[in-house]
């Protein structure tokens, strides 16, 4: 592969400019969704039979996946009780009322009710905080019943465990694969910019790179690691069933009728890409195609305007050389 015009070190240069959340932003952030869980933990302290039984920071701030254009911190709240109501609508009010009391600190508009979650504004500075509510009934490993950001239904999982799962894949290749994740999310990110229909979930983009990653794709050369990417998707057509073993044997995944299933690695009965259509599924290719043949433009162009021109196609003008 040609490279004098943009290398593996200009994508990472890139990737920390313009794509990465700086260190110093995660660290306050992370900080600020601490604080709130204390303050929770206090208040359950004080009131042993509260129904907010924790917080967590989920979600890439979570994971060390973030996006510079980060615009809330993600919590989770686990909520025990059988008088916990079950409809969505009545839960989310259930949880500002409980939030309510637990954060007195907090002025009721700064606690309110979104469609799937729960925000907390800071007044000043820090983002917003979206909690969302998991049903949980005491299990050790915090499974339980979250309510999905994408259409209210309520997902068997563990946020816990997926943060395990994510760092063994981090482990196996420092540094790196979070750096892909990243880099793949801003193409999404870039995509969805010019297509309005366009839809390619973080999660499925970091179960896709993490399937990658346990066949052994080695993620140290960006051009390469996203050219793999781009090219599992074209070559399978999304068609490919994707399961992980570390939290059950692949033995026991059911049977799904959806195009796209990537089974969620803590609970084999649930598949991340159920709400994807064909259609869906379709777009996602066509994107991949295209960005796939924008790097291997790239890598052939013979002058640096064309090459900056191709990786553009992938990343958007935010990509200068
Ligand atoms: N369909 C799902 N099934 C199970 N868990 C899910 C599902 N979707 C999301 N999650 C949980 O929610 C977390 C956040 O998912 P999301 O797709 O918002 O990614 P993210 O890493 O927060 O990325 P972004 O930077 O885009 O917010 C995941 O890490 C996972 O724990
Ligand atoms: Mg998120």
């Amino acid at each position: 592969m040609a490279r004098h015009h943009i290398n593996h070190k200009d994508i990472a240069r890139f990737a920390c400019d313009k794509v990465n959340l700086p260190k110093d932003k995660a660290d306050e952030y992370r900080a600020q969704a601490r604080r709130l869980r204390e303050k929770l933990e206090s208040y359950v302290g004080e009131h042993p039979d509260f129904t907010l039984k924790k917080m967590l920071l989920s979600g890439s701030l979570a994971k060390g996946t973030a996006l510079r254009s980060l615009n809330d911190i993600d919590v989770g709240c686990y909520i025990s009780g059988a008088d916990a109501p079950n409809d969505v609508a009545a839960l989310l009010n259930y949880l500002t009322e409980r939030l309510r009391k637990a954060f007195p600190n907090f002025s009721p508009d700064q606690i309110t009710p979104q469609t799937y979650s729960v925000t907390v504004s800071f007044r000043g500075s820090g983002l917003d905080v979206d909690v969302v509510p998991i049903l949980y009934d005491g299990d050790p490993n915090w499974y339980g019943n979250l309510v999905s950001q994408d259409d209210g239904s309520f997902l068997k999982t563990s946020i816990p465990l997926h943060l395990d799962f994510t760092k063994a894949r981090k482990q196996a290749q420092e540094k790196h694969f979070s750096q892909v994740v990243r880099l793949s999310k801003f193409w999404v990110r870039n995509v969805k910019r010019e297509r309005d229909d366009f839809r390619f979930k973080s999660f499925m983009v970091e179960m896709i790179l993490s399937h990658l990653c346990d066949q052994g794709l080695d993620f140290s050369d960006y051009p390469e690691a996203l050219q793999h990417f781009f090219t599992y998707i074209a070559r399978t057509n999304l068609r490919e069933q994707i399961i992980f073993d570390d939290y059950y044997p692949a033995t026991t995944v059911g049977t799904f009728s959806d195009p796209i299933q990537i089974i969620d690695p803590v609970n084999a009965e649930n598949n991340v890409g159920k709400l994807y259509t064909t259609s869906n599924s379709a777009a996602m290719v066509e994107a991949a195609l295209d960005a796939g043949d924008a790097i291997d433009s790239a890598l052939a162009a013979p002058t640096k305007t064309e090459t900056v021109y191709y990786w553009q196609k992938i990343f958007g003008p935010a990509f200068q050389a």
